[in-house]
């Protein structure tokens, strides 16, 4: 196993992401936490030391002198590589030019790093992110490779097992980063990579086991992936401990709400407890037009009564909740990190604290494609595994303008005739979401020699890796009149269906 230590930086979890599709055990503590006792317990094979927005340069440098002293092998990444080069004896400093973005390498000698990857004398592409840079080494260290503006962008302390890179490995900007990592953690540590989704599955069960003792859980229930997935892995660790809550908010899509209740209640037998609130959020909706007005009554509805419900649950200690990492730097970035709020997620960040009740989240260390492999584990339905990402506030952020029962029927209605066109193509794992938004604006048309004066929808499909950019899916032109064709001539109220082309940026993937 391969110890991560964190020093804030924005990419640390892609460290543990790229070791982990390589089959590597890994897990990342902040540098406050990793000292003897705890080196000691964890018994790590390799180290590898995170960037971190820092400056090593100031006075209050952490100390690393333990984990470098602990006798394996360790790989300092950008402000990693500083804080060791320091610790030993090198210098830092303060660049006058900073290097951002891409940048090419060249690899001045072989290195174990290296290895069948990187070709002495070669250049390489890389992201690099850096003010300040390693001006002298420590004695024992040589350099492996340079760029222009970091002579020692690449270092190596063979002897010791140390090396340095002021690059970032871990982002799929450089190129051959995953395999250097590679490299380290089995050419450099002599780790087998064996390690695997289901033995992820048995570490996790085992936490949760201890965590949570004989306490009982409460898990909230979304419809979506990532709060199922969280439920089944509780229910396989304590069992009945667990009791789920759904909300059916009356914005969910078509039949999901019976979907959910089916699975949970039928398939895995775990106690549900499954409340009807379309009539409450529909209520405390009309009238509302404004997108954030419209996320913070859905939150605010949501909480209420979620925590009615879940007073009820006698003896409840945890909420369980299925916070991914993307969620986990969003949230942070929502409270005062550097990037604007341009939406305000709706999450049950507030409900812990009000019901006085602890947290379990055993999915913030997992992006979103690896909970779909442990949804699979653990024999989740493929279908259900691999759907769509569905917003919190639902239908209510596809329907600009007031809500209403009719328009989100209507809605339903339409989205359902369009996935499952997408779904009969073959097309619905190529495409990262796909939705129709149902539009307040009314045009004419000619139906049966009779004028029409109906609703436009909008069909949005987008590809994505993470959500946070998107290209628009090219349908077939074929295709899409089939499509407006049978939503047309099956929903009443839809007079004219137009396909959404742009991307993200500059518009966003929801059209509120
Ligand atoms: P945007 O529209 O910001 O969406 O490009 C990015 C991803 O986030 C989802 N999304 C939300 N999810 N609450 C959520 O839980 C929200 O208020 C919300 N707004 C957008 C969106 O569906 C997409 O997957």
């Amino acid at each position: 196993r391969i110890l991560i230590v964190d020093f804030g930086s924005q990419v640390t979890q892609l460290i543990a992401r790229r070791l982990r599709e390589d089959g590597i055990y890994c897990e990342i503590h902040p540098y406050t936490k990793t000292d003897e006792a705890f080196l000691a317990d964890y018994a790590p094979k390799g180290i590898i030391l995170s960037g971190g927005p820092h400056s090593v340069t100031s006075a209050d440098r952490p100390n690393v002198s333990n984990l470098l002293g602990y006798g394996v092998p360790v790989l300092g990444i950008c402000y990693g590589q500083q804080v060791m080069v320091k610790e030993l004896g090198g210098e830092v400093e303060v660049s006058g030019e900073r290097e951002f973005g891409r940048a090419e390498v060249k690899a001045t000698a072989s290195s174990p790093l290296f290895q069948t990857v990187w070709a002495e004398g070669g250049q390489y592409p890389v992201w690099m992110s850096h003010g300040d840079r390693v001006i002298s080494l420590p004695e024992g260290f040589h350099t492996i490779g340079t760029s222009e503006n970091a002579p020692f962008a690449a270092i190596a302390d063979e002897l010791r097992g140390f090396y340095g890179v002021q690059f970032h490995p871990e982002v799929v900007h450089t190129l051959d980063g995953a395999r250097l990592l590679s490299n380290f953690t089995k050419q450099i540590c002599g780790l087998t990579g064996d390690w695997t989704m289901a033995a992820f599955k048995d570490e996790m069960i085992a936490k949760i086991r201890q965590q949570v003792g004989s306490a009982k859980v409460i898990c909230g229930l979304s419809g979506g992936v990532d709060s199922a997935v969280a439920a089944v892995l509780l229910h396989e660790a304590i069992g009945d401990q667990l009791t789920c809550v759904f909300v059916d908010t009356g914005l969910m899509r078509m039949n999901e709400g019976r979907e959910v209740v089916d699975l949970f209640r039928g398939t895995y037998n775990i106690p549900l407890v499954h409340i009807e609130a379309e009539d409450q959020f529909l209520g405390e909706l009309a009238g509302v037009s404004d997108p954030e007005a419209k996320r913070k009554i859905i939150g605010r509805v949501f909480v209420e009564i979620f925590e009615r419900e879940a007073s009820r649950i006698e003896g409840a200690e945890f909420l369980a909740q299925g916070t991914l990492y993307p969620d986990v730097i969003e949230s942070v970035s929502a409270t005062g990190g550097p990037s604007v709020t341009i939406k305000s997620h709706h999450n049950v960040g507030g409900l812990p604290e009000r019901m006085g009740l602890k947290l379990v989240e055993p999915l913030r260390e997992l992006f979103k494609d690896e909970v779909r492999d442990l949804g699979r584990e653990l024999g989740l339905p493929d279908a259900f595994v691999g759907r769509h990402p569905f917003p919190g506030p639902g239908l209510a952020i596809r329907i600009p303008g007031e809500i209403t029962k009719q328009g989100a029927d209507l809605l339903r209605k339409a989205d359902k005739i369009y996935l499952d066109a997408i779904r009969e193509e073959g097309l619905y794992d190529a495409i990262w979401q796909a939705f129709a938004v149902l539009l307040p604006v009314r045009t004419v048309g000619v139906m049966g020699d009779a004028r029409t004066y109906d609703q436009v929808l909008a069909l949005r499909a987008v590809t994505s890796t993470d959500g946070m950019t998107a290209d628009t899916y090219a349908f077939s032109h074929d295709f899409l009149s089939r499509v407006s064709t049978k939503i047309i001539n099956n929903c009443e109220g839809i007079g004219r269906v137009v396909y959404d082309i742009t991307s993200k940026p500059p518009g966003t993937i929801e059209w509120e």
